[in-house]
C-alpha cells in the first residue's frame, strides 16, 4: 500500500488518506494546524492505535510550525496544543506515548529555540513513523511461527497498513505469511458500526492480492463451529501490564468464542501499545462515540427516532483468553503476570 500519512516539512502540511471514504473513494484530508489534527483523529479520518500515534507526532510538528516564537508565552501555547492532541482519543495508548516522547525530547533541552525544536521534532516524528513500520515487519516474522502454512485467520476491525505506519500488526503477520509463499486466507469481521473490517481490511488485502472474505460480526460462532477458522488474529489499542487487552468492540466476544472452540487467539502489537503504567484492564479508559454511528447507516436512520443506543468503541479481553502476544521483540506466551515487563525490558 502507498503511504497514507504524509508530512511535508517544506510547507508544514500533513496529508492523510481519508479512511471515512474508503473503499469508495480515495480522498485526502489536509491538516495545517492542530485543530485539523484533532478533527482528523476524532472523526476517524485516520484511526488505528499506531497510526494515531504517528499522526500525533506530526501533529506536534504542526503545533510548533503554527506557534509564534516572538510571543513570550510560546512554550505554554505549544504545551497546550500538545495536550489537545493527546486528548483527542482516550483508549489508544500510542497517542499519549508519542506526545510524551515528543515532550521528553523537548525537555532534554528546555532552552531550545522554537526553530531548532521544529527540526528536532521533524526528525523524531519521522523516526517514530519508520520505527513503527520496522516493528510491524519484525513482528510479522515472529507471528509466522504460530500459524500453519495453510491457515484461515479471522481478524476484527482493521489492524493493517491503514491502522499503522504502513504495514500492519495483525495484517503484518498475514503479509509476512503471504511473502513466505504461504496459502493464507483472511476472514474479515465487518466490525459494526464503523465497518473497519468490511471497508478497510477487505480493501487493503484485496489491493495486495491476499485472499479475503468478509463475514458479518455475528457469523463468527458459526464459522468457528464449522472449522473455518484456524486462529483469531487481532491488533490492540492498549495492553495493560497484566496482559488485559483493549481492542475494537467485539474483540472480547471473539476471544470467548475462540476459547470455547479451542482456537488460538493471538494479539499482534508493537511494544508501543503496551502500557505498563496501567495495571489491568479495569483501568483502561473506554471511548464512547457518537450515537449516530449506531443509529444510522450512512445517512439513513435505522433505529426508531430517539431510542438510545450503546456505542462503546472498545472492549477489554481478559489476559487469560489470550494465547500469545506477537511483538517486534518476539512472542510472549502465558503466564503473562510479570512476564510482560521482563520481556519488553529485554531490549
Ligand atoms: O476505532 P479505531 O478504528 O481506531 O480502532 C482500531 C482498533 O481497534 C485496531 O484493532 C487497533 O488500533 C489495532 S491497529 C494495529
Amino acid at each position: 500500500m502507498k503511504r497514507h500519512i504524509r508530512f511535508s516539512r517544506e510547507d508544514d502540511t500533513l496529508l492523510l488518506l481519508d479512511q471515512r471514504y474508503l473503499p469508495g473513494a480515495e480522498k485526502w484530508f489536509l491538516c495545517r494546524r492542530v485543530r485539523d489534527v484533532e478533527e482528523a483523529l476524532q472523526e476517524m479520518v485516520v484511526r488505528g492505535a499506531p497510526a494515531i500515534g504517528i499522526v500525533a507526532g506530526y501533529g506536534c510538528c504542526l503545533a510548533a510550525a503554527t506557534t509564534d516564537e516572538t510571543d513570550p508565552q510560546w512554550q505554554e501555547q505549544l504545551l497546550e496544543k500538545m495536550y489537545r492532541i493527546a486528548e483527542s482519543r482516550p483508549t489508544a495508548v500510542n497517542l499519549m506515548h508519542v506526545v510524551d516522547r515528543m515532550h521528553q525530547a523537548w525537555r532534554t533541552d528546555p532552552d531550545i529555540s522554537l526553530s531548532d525544536l521544529k527540526w528536532m521534532w521533524d526528525r523524531l516524528a519521522r523516526e517514530i513513523h519508520n520505527e513503527d513500520i520496522s516493528a510491524n515487519k519484525a513482528l510479522g516474522g515472529y507471528g509466522l511461527e504460530l500459524l500453519g502454512e495453510a491457515s484461515s485467520v479471522l481478524t476484527h476491525c482493521n489492524a493493517g497498513a491503514l491502522a499503522t505506519g504502513g504495514y500492519g500488526t495483525a495484517l503484518g503477520v498475514v503479509r509476512a505469511a503471504k511473502s513466505a509463499g504461504w496459502n493464507i486466507r483472511v476472514i474479515a469481521g465487518e466490525t459494526r458500526p464503523f465497518l473497519q473490517g468490511a471497508r478497510l481490511t477487505a480493501y487493503e488485502l484485496w489491493q495486495d492480492d491476499i485472499e479475503v472474505r468478509v463475514a458479518c460480526d455475528n457469523a463468527a460462532a458459526l464459522l468457528m463451529q464449522r472449522g473455518e477458522v484456524d486462529a483469531v488474529l487481532v491488533g490492540a489499542d492498549r495492553i495493560a501490564a497484566n496482559g488485559d487487552t483493549a481492542n475494537k468492540i467485539g474483540t472480547y466476544n471473539l476471544a470467548l468464542l475462540a476459547s470455547w472452540h479451542s482456537i488460538p487467539f493471538y494479539v499482534a502489537a508493537p511494544s508501543s501499545t503496551f502500557d505498563l503504567q496501567t495495571e489491568s484492564g479495569r483501568d483502561i479508559p473506554i471511548e464512547t462515540r457518537p450515537e449516530q454511528e449506531v443509529t444510522h447507516v450512512g445517512s439513513e436512520l435505522v433505529t426508531p427516532p430517539g431510542v438510545p443506543v450503546y456505542n462503546y468503541a472498545f472492549d477489554v479481553t481478559p489476559a487469560d483468553l489470550i494465547s500469545a502476544f506477537i511483538t517486534e521483540k518476539g512472542v510472549i506466551r502465558p503466564p503473562f503476570a510479570g512476564a510482560i515487563q521482563t520481556f519488553l525490558d529485554k531490549g
